[in-house]
């Protein structure tokens, strides 16, 4: 087997990009207020901001495109697309929604009262914020090598089950739901192992609790289980993915990751009323039952997307391209959060920037440079996303890691880009030390402030 699988696909579209130089992007940041949501993407060269409704779509799927149904009730298209999650989830109720964060706005609506805590092993921004929006407090208890970019363990995303069972224990009354992100996006695009996925299920069912999934990267955690999980070396994806699912009562999902289309999610669950809560919510929130906020062709991209995903080829390949751009960074001697995980490579922004305290965000810092050295897109993982004023107590809690996200879209870049990505911040590693701190001057409030905020360099 080669150490990095080729592409198992050719290009037939291009697109292009161009480049800029330092003194137009210094200019641009500037105007951007230091906020990159706020560059347009044509002044980005390497837009690795997310792998989110990124990707290149095949052939296939864009023929899928031209069979699009576009009738309001039952089109065709939706009938592909619940079945094919039916088959690959085996979960009973397919509720389709535009995208991630909408699945969760319906689930913890139901569930999520003022003063209830969802654990999960990290929520990622969306989770957190949607669940403060019910007056809910999301809490992570991912496990202690979760914690720690150097440490090798293969399950990073793995929640800590003794301190989730003490938790529950204590707090079940407290408790609507039990998540767990696969993978683990906040904490490094960790994995979650099967055992860790069948140790939840046992606590879910001695505290009467629903386990989900956020699903957005089942496929990714699956190749991983296959890869690194003894016992599952010789069984298929599909196999896997469907054992995964085996264990929760249902999961939300934003199709615009693992989904292989630029829009689209779902919330699946097994229990009849939950669904029909659900339903009830979708209708006056998203659209009909059978089209959620989507159109018929977007249906049937998802449907194909999620076939194609399952293709191990392509997910061989797909963790190979991430470990990749790591092994370019790891000869340079940057430091990032080891091992690589599974659609992003994450720097470790404590240690590069180790002359910029927390409070002084060195993350965004790092994200601004990236931008003005190379053009390149990241995004904050780290204080600017997370250190929040507690509600209660208006005390701030850092977060464990300080990170920057370079999230690789699917199919859409080659080797050649990631060279020199790489060659971008070897070159900031040299100069990093003249890399000021930041602060928010303006539109700081909301818990999702890392969209709109606005800042500043500490002078
Ligand atoms: N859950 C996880 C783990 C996610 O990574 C995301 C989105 C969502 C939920 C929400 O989905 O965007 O479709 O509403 N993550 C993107 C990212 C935005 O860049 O990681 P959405």
């Amino acid at each position: 087997m080669a150490k990095f699988p080729i592409e198992p696909f050719r290009i037939k579209v291009v697109e292009p990009i161009k480049k800029t130089n330092r003194q137009e992007r210094e200019q641009i940041i500037k105007e951007a207020r230091y906020n990159i949501f706020n560059i347009d993407s044509e002044k980005v060269y390497v837009d690795l901001l997310t792998d989110s409704g990124t990707g290149a779509m095949s052939d296939n799927q864009w023929a899928g495109i031209m069979l699009g149904d576009e009738a309001y009730a039952n089109c065709r298209n939706w009938k592909n697309f619940e079945r094919v999650l039916k088959e690959i989830t085996g979960l009973k109720h397919i509720i389709p929604t535009h995208q991630g964060r909408a699945a969760e706005t319906l689930l913890f609506g139901t569930l999520v009262r003022p003063g209830m805590i969802v654990p999960n092993n990290n929520h990622f921004d969306t989770t957190f914020a949607n669940i403060m929006e019910y007056g809910g407090d999301p809490q992570n208890f991912v496990d202690e090598p979760g914690k720690d970019t150097e440490i090798f363990h293969p399950f990073k995303g793995n929640i800590n089950i003794p301190k989730l069972d003490t938790f529950l224990a204590a707090n079940k009354e407290r408790v609507p739901i039990i998540m767990l992100t696969v993978t683990n996006n906040s904490g490094g695009g960790q994995p979650v192992s099967m055992e860790n996925i069948r140790q939840v299920r046992e606590l879910a069912d001695k505290y009467h609790k629903p386990f989900f999934f956020d699903a957005c990267r089942f496929a990714e955690n699956a190749y991983f289980i296959k890869t690194r999980e003894k016992g599952y070396e010789n069984k298929s994806v599909r196999d896997i993915v469907r054992e995964m699912f085996s264990y929760v009562d249902g999961a939300t999902m934003s199709a615009k990751k693992d989904g292989m289309a630029n829009m689209g999610g779902f919330v699946a669950v097994n229990d009849d009323w939950l669904a029909d809560k659900l339903r009830e919510k979708l209708i006056l929130k998203e659209g009909f039952l059978t089209y959620g906020g989507l159109s018929g062709r977007d249906l049937e991209a998802l449907a194909r997307g999620f076939e194609e995903v399952l293709q191990e080829d392509y997910l061989e390949y797909r963790i190979g391209q991430v470990r990749f751009l790591g092994e370019l960074l790891e000869e340079a001697g940057i430091p990032f959060l080891k091992p690589t995980g599974g659609h992003a490579v994450y720097l470790d922004a404590k240690k590069i920037m180790d002359h910029i305290p927390q409070n002084h965000l060195p993350a965004q810092s790092l994200v601004v440079e990236l931008y003005k050295q190379g053009g390149i897109r990241s995004v904050e993982i780290g204080s600017f996303m997370f250190a929040v004023p507690d509600r209660q107590t208006g005390e701030i809690k850092y977060p464990a890691l300080e990170l920057v996200r370079l999230a690789l879209p699917r199919r859409v870049y080659t080797n050649s880009h990631l060279f020199y990505v790489a060659e971008v911040i070897r070159e900031i590693y040299g100069y990093r030390h003249q890399c000021k701190g930041m602060k928010i001057v303006a539109k700081g409030e909301s818990s999702l402030r890392h969209f709109v905020a606005e800042l500043e360099y500490i002078e």
